[in-house]
């Protein structure tokens, strides 16, 4: 009989993971313990903005016509563990607050009701990122006869959804002395993607935990890699796009990841490479890591330069009275996650230093206003440009790239546009009269 399968936390991951764990012809029951969340979802609607995720939920979420009817949502931790054989937990582990560590709460809070309600036989997964050693505690948590292995999740916001349908690789942390049943079950789940073509790694708990972190500390140096050389480049008159295309050439080295600009945020990059300096500090290893220090500070002095760059482009004083439009708010595009933006926080200096900051995100208004209501806003690109000083284009949205240069010369107040993303089309907007600055690149 097939496995069926349940999702404990319902946030970014655990609605991906559970409406693909439906596609793949599972059934799913997703439970969280935010009763609002899991009436949103039951009705197929997603607390955020994520493309392809309403649509795929839709498709079988029970009492939706037309739908499968494979995909269910509860907050009763009793009805998980009569359900499940398999348990994913997705939950959040967010930076502690004041401090560097990693926020374990809703891991353990998730792994104590299992433990209450799972039925021998069944194999907890956990999915969410933690501290290298977690998984070995946590299994100590489970009663006898329910397995747990480590399954750690990769997927980036805007793609989530075919990250979790096709992803690069899976990666299986299992315990050495289950006589391989866990990842025997795991093969059974992940059948469909290992049959397309995703590889199947198997390993043991400590590995499977620390490829997740080790994944996103690499991703984050080389961001911070192209960024210290865009500050480089800034001081010696070089053109970083230009740097990061040469470089990419190499297959070594790769293109991608290597967009200079005002760095990285959201909820993933920041607050990893950080809960994983902590916990190499915890094993008596810090040192292994401090160079993942000077990743972070490359990466929040962008957030500064930017700022400085738009002084300097008002002639190099106070941002008292001048108005600045700010496009883009969420951390990246096709996303409306505002967490440790890049955008908002370079809106947020300059508004404090006392400029009229006026911003326009096409999905991230919502969320901005939220953290940071002092701020101006537009209902659109044109609206925010209209009567500025200077513009800056910090969140890559394709609608940006898509604006008529001309049109909005023609409502500026003055036509100085930079762009924190190296995602303009530089000639055309000076095609139609603007003065346009990239970060890391030499001015024409
Ligand atoms: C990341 C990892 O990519 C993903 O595998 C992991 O599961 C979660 O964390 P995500 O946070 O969704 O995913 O975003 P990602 O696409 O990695 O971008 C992170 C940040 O880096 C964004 O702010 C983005 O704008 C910035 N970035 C990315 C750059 O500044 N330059 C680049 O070249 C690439």
């Amino acid at each position: 009989m097939a496995l069926k399968i349940t999702v404990i936390g319902t946030g970014y991951l655990g609605a991906t993971h559970a409406a693909a764990m439906a596609e793949m012809g599972f059934e799913v029951l997703g439970l969280d313990v935010v009763p609002e969340k899991i009436e949103l979802l039951a009705s197929g609607r997603v607390p955020m903005y994520e493309p392809g995720l309403e649509e795929l939920l839709a498709r079988h979420v029970a009492g939706i016509e037309g739908s499968t009817g494979r995909l269910r949502f509860t907050t009763s931790w009793e009805e998980v563990g009569a359900f499940g054989d398999v348990h994913f937990v997705c939950v959040n582990t967010p930076q502690k607050h004041g401090e560097y560590g990693c926020d374990m709460s809703y891991v353990d809070a998730a792994f104590a009701s299992l433990a209450g309600v799972a039925r021998p036989g069944s194999l907890a997964v956990g999915k969410s990122t933690v501290p290298v050693g977690s998984a070995e505690r946590l299994a100590g948590v489970l009663p006898e006869g329910v397995e747990l292995a480590w399954n750690p999740e990769f997927l980036r916001e805007g793609f989530a959804v075919q990250d979790t349908l096709r992803p690069d690789r899976i990666v299986v942390g299992v315990p050495g002395d289950d006589g391989g049943r866990a990842e025997k079950l795991l093969r059974e789940v992940y059948a469909v993607p290992v049959a397309e073509g995703s590889p199947f790694v198997v390993t043991d708990f400590p590995t499977a935990e620390l490829v997740k972190t080790a994944a996103n500390s690499f991703l984050a140096t080389k961001i911070s890699f192209i960024n210290a050389m865009a500050e480089i480049c800034e001081a010696a008159g070089g053109d970083v796009a230009k740097l990061a295309e040469a470089i990419g050439h190499d297959e070594r080295i790769g293109n991608k990841f290597l967009r200079a600009g005002v760095g990285f945020g959201g909820g993933c990059l920041p607050k990893d490479i950080r809960a994983f300096m902590a916990r190499a500090g915890e094993l008596g290893v810090d040192q292994a890591l401090t160079f993942l220090r000077e990743i972070d500070s490359i990466n929040m002095r962008r957030r500064g330069q930017m700022v400085e760059m738009a002084r300097q482009a008002l002639g190099g004083d106070s941002f008292l009275g001048r108005r600045v439009a700010v496009l883009g708010a969420t951390f990246k595009p096709d996303s409306d996650d505002v967490r440790d933006s890049p955008a908002l926080n370079v809106a947020g200096q300059i508004h404090l230093q006392g400029g009229q900051v006026t911003v326009y995100d096409p999905k991230g208004m919502e969320n901005a206003r939220k953290v940071f209501p002092t701020l101006g806003y537009a209902d659109s690109a044109l609206e925010a440009v209209r009567g500025a000083d200077v513009v800056l284009h910090l969140t890559e949205w394709r609608e940006f790239r898509e604006l008529d240069p001309a049109e909005l010369a023609a409502v500026a107040s003055s036509p100085v546009v930079l762009d924190g993303r190296n995602a303009l089309d530089g000639e055309r907007w000076r095609a139609a009269g603007w003065t346009y600055r990239a970060m890391g690149r030499p001015r024409a």
